[in-house]
């Protein structure tokens, strides 16, 4: 949710007042908060998220202080929301994410949840996550969050390769995450954890002993993502210099089959091209709710917020955000106010990766007119498509954004 590159947008007024379509509808709309936590002990070569090392930061915007900033942000939108005439609702789904949430005290991070439900309160059965780095959390520190009303931990294990994990620059031990997760399940949390494909170097076999590694310690969900290289981070640069080799899109696909194969075996299914959960209740819902375009408040420096087709997003850096804040303005960097071509566009490319499938009734006729091609080509399941929802076939999922192109206009 906090990609380094901020959108460029219209400015956002200084009192965080949003346009009267905000409101539409809102009591309809699931609400759900991010808090975004902009600390890492060590930036990975591969990450291009909003975070900062204590020695990037310098002065201005400790981490000590990060939590009443945090709890500073929550007050102002829950005025702003009140303030723009969008009724109270109880909150369906918290995400603390990074960053690494984790390196906070769990108290800290308490504090802010307890800021949020003084607000808000928590629906019934609602879903409160933080992700981790699998050696930043102790059995007392998942204790302390569980007792606060998380309900979910979301663990970066990546590999559980060494080599993997070096090119990757990851600093854990991969011994640490069985730990972890057997903490985190002692303490009553559900058990999620994060795996990267397609390292540079990464052989099949490396793969195959990754995800079963994974399952062996049986969580309730695990995201597969393919390695993305992105611009500006140290891992492209080593590409570039021919330091390490390139990622290659065959093998990612490949990769995939193999993960695909080995979670079904293991009793988990696919609910979004890259996730995949043992019942429907392990389902993540908070990324449930973004890729069904619900509304959230995005608390953190970078983070975005969407509420009823009006989007923004905070300034980037923790002491320009603090320093809004500070003096009771807006940390919004800009806005825009999604007209009804982007919101189609936006709907048809996240839920055409949501098992649920897309409704073909949600589709211009441009799209409905692609969907006979499409189960011609056998990327889309024929049975669910006469019966009015385009659901990907295993092919399907492994050319998402093949099939995403087709259904949209040119
Ligand atoms: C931004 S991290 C935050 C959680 C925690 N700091 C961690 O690294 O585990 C969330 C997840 O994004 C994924 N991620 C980050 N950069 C990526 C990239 N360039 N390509 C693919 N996945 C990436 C990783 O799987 C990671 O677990
Ligand atoms: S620990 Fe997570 S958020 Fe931090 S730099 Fe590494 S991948 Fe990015």
């Amino acid at each position: 949710m906090t990609p380094s590159a901020l959108p460029l947008g219209d400015p956002a007024p200084s009192d965080g007042l949003l346009p009267a379509q905000a409101a539409d509808g809102a009591a309809e709309r699931g609400f759900g908060l991010y808090v975004h936590i902009p600390f890492c002990a060590v930036r990975c070569g591969y990450c291009d998220f909003n975070t900062y090392t204590a020695r990037e930061l310098g002065g201005g915007a400790s981490q000590d202080e990060y939590g009443g900033t945090a709890q500073q942000e929550v007050a102002f939108a829950a005025r702003a929301l009140r303030g723009s005439g969008v009724p109270d609702r109880q909150l369906g789904t918290v995400f603390f994410g990074g960053g690494t949430p984790t390196l906070l005290p769990a108290r800290d991070l308490a504090d802010i949840l307890g800021a949020a439900v003084a607000e808000w309160g928590l629906a019934p059965g609602a879903e409160v996550t933080t992700e981790a780095n699998p050696d930043s959390v102790t059995p007392e520190s998942l204790r302390l969050l569980a007792d606060a009303g998380f309900t979910r931990v979301s663990f970066g294990m990546q590999s559980a390769v060494p080599h993997v994990l070096k090119v990757l620059d990851r600093t854990h031990n991969p011994a640490r995450v069985p730990d972890a997760v057997r903490w985190a399940r002692d303490a009553g949390l559900n058990v999620s954890v994060d795996l990267i494909y397609g390292t540079p170097g990464e052989s099949m076999a490396d793969w195959r002993r990754s995800v079963e590694e994974a399952l062996s310690y049986e969580p309730d969900h695990i995201s597969a993502y393919a390695l993305i290289v992105e611009d500006g981070t140290r891992l492209a640069r080593q590409i570039r210099r021919g330091e390490v080799p390139e990622v290659d899109d065959d093998d990612h696909a490949d990769k995939y089959q193999l993960a695909d194969e080995l979670m079904s075996a293991a009793g988990l299914h696919w609910y979004e091209v890259s996730n995949w959960a043992r019942t429907s209740a392990d389902e993540c819902r908070h990324n449930l709710a973004y890729w069904r375009s619900d509304d959230w408040w995005g608390i953190g420096p970078g983070a975005h917020s969407h509420v009823g087709g009006v989007r923004w997003w905070n300034v980037k850096h923790p002491a320009a955000y603090a320093a809004r804040l500070q003096s009771g303005q807006s940390p919004a960097a800009g806005r825009e106010t999604l007209d009804a071509d982007t919101r189609y566009l936006e709907d048809v490319m996240l839920r055409a990766r949501l098992a649920e499938g897309l409704p073909a009734s949600a589709l211009h006729a441009s799209g409905r007119q692609a969907v006979a091609g499409l189960i011609a080509d056998g990327l889309v399941e024929p049975a669910a498509a006469f019966a009015g929802t385009l659901r990907l076939t295993l092919r399907g999922r492994l050319l998402a954004d093949a099939v995403v192109r087709r259904l949209l206009p040119d």
